[in-house]
């Protein structure tokens, strides 16, 4: 049986529902430019419909200043985009729920951006209390939004006699354990981006659960100077590489395949060429890995029963240093183990190098995503599970 409240269990015919969703899209001059989030959040949203419920939408939208209206942050342009979606009208309100309260008159309204409230960051119980007014469930369905402790995704449940988690969230929730709880093996995480330090828990939490790990981007250059070669100008953190070696024994501990770049891409002025690793002169910058370890990393990801993906191996934003994420990108989209990818950058490369179809499950979140794997309590999933 589930730990969790879920909606589908909920007997919400004609209720009054509040529903958490992260409909955090770009926005650029008013238009939105990937509404992926948004389509993420129907189903939840059209099975409340089908049971009759009144549905009162809450959301964020960047990171406004609080207490304060601004244009640039309103949930308008999201609030058509969800009428065209749902094929049906979708109010939208402008009013201050601090001030006027959901009334439940339409089948479905969006409310403006949480973030304008005083007291939503905080979790403030004065503003919870308002808003909760006539409301008979809270219907959490934010992952992208469950690692904040906000009023909006966490005070409010204080407040309504029911909490459940939507659709989205217990599918987020589902497939990410999938490479916790009985993966098929070997299990392979891939975990590039820019800093060893925001990455340090996530790595530590990884190796007890995985059979091999890849660090990609300027994560491996902390690895690669902590094992005493030269990375030139190449972005690194030196404070870190204790915690590298940390990291390092740990493998070893856990007997996690750990295998490091072994040649890459460096430029130097206007210069690239591939370099073997040992060979590293002091003005050359790494951006991306070479041809020999891609063949090592491609062979890791053929062999894997489960892969997790989680930030770019090299700069894929510029085409010169594409080939690095571009090849493990369609390596994971043809490989025969289950796939699991999240995070900005990540969806990003997969967008830009392969199908999105052909991984098997890209998660919204992004901070949630990455504290979630750490193994953290996630304040909006926390209010879901039964007592
Ligand atoms: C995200 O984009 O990761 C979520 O919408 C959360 O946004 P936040 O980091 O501004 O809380």
């Amino acid at each position: 049986m589930s730990e969790f409240n879920e909606l589908v269990n909920i007997d919400i015919k004609n209720k009054h529902i509040l529903l958490r969703e992260d409909l955090n899209v770009p926005i650029t001059n008013n238009q939105i430019t990937n509404d992926k989030r948004i389509k993420a959040a129907l189903p939840t949203i059209e099975y409340a419909l089908s049971q009759g419920s009144k549905i009162a939408i809450l959301s964020h939208l960047g990171r406004p200043k609080e207490g304060k209206y601004n244009k640039d942050y309103s949930l308008e342009p999201i609030a058509l985009r969800l009428s065209e979606l749902l094929g049906l009208k979708v109010y939208f309100e402008k009013e201050p729920l601090n001030i006027k309260p959901p009334t439940y008159e339409n089948d479905i309204t969006l409310y403006e951006n949480t973030r304008f409230l005083v007291g939503e960051k905080a979790g403030s119980d004065e503003l919870a209390k308002n808003i909760a007014t006539n409301c008979d469930v809270f219907v959490m369905d934010a992952f992208g939004a469950s690692h904040r402790r906000h009023c909006s995704t966490y005070t409010l449940a204080k407040y309504i006699p029911v909490t459940c988690g939507g659709l989205l969230l217990i599918k987020e929730i589902v497939n990410i354990n999938k490479i916790f709880d009985n993966p098929k093996k070997p299990v392979l995480a891939i975990i590039g981006g820019s800093k060893v330090s925001t990455k340090l828990n996530i790595l530590k939490s990884l190796i007890k659960k995985v059979d091999s790990l890849i660090v990609g981007g300027c994560i491996a250059n902390t690895f690669l100077l902590n094992e005493n070669f030269s990375v030139g100008n190449s972005l690194v953190e030196k404070d870190m590489v204790e915690d590298a070696q940390e990291i390092i024994d740990l493998t070893k501990k856990y007997k996690v395949n750990f295998p490091l770049p072994i040649d890459v891409i460096c430029e130097q002025n206007t210069e690239i060429t591939l370099k073997e690793i040992n060979d590293i002169n002091t003005s050359e910058v790494i951006k991306d890995i070479g041809s020999k370890t891609i063949t090592i990393y491609k062979k890791f990801i053929e062999e894997a029963g489960t892969i997790l993906w989680n930030g770019p191996v090299g700069v894929f934003e510029e085409t010169l240093f594409e080939n690095g994420t571009k090849e493990i990108a369609k390596s994971i989209g043809k490989a025969k183990g289950s796939t699991i990818a999240g995070g900005g950058d990540t969806i990003s490369a997969i967008e830009k190098f392969i199908n999105i179809d052909d991984i098997d499950y890209i998660s919204t979140g992004g901070g949630a995503f990455l504290e979630f794997l750490e193994g953290n309590k996630l304040p909006g999933i926390e209010i879901i599970k039964k007592l």
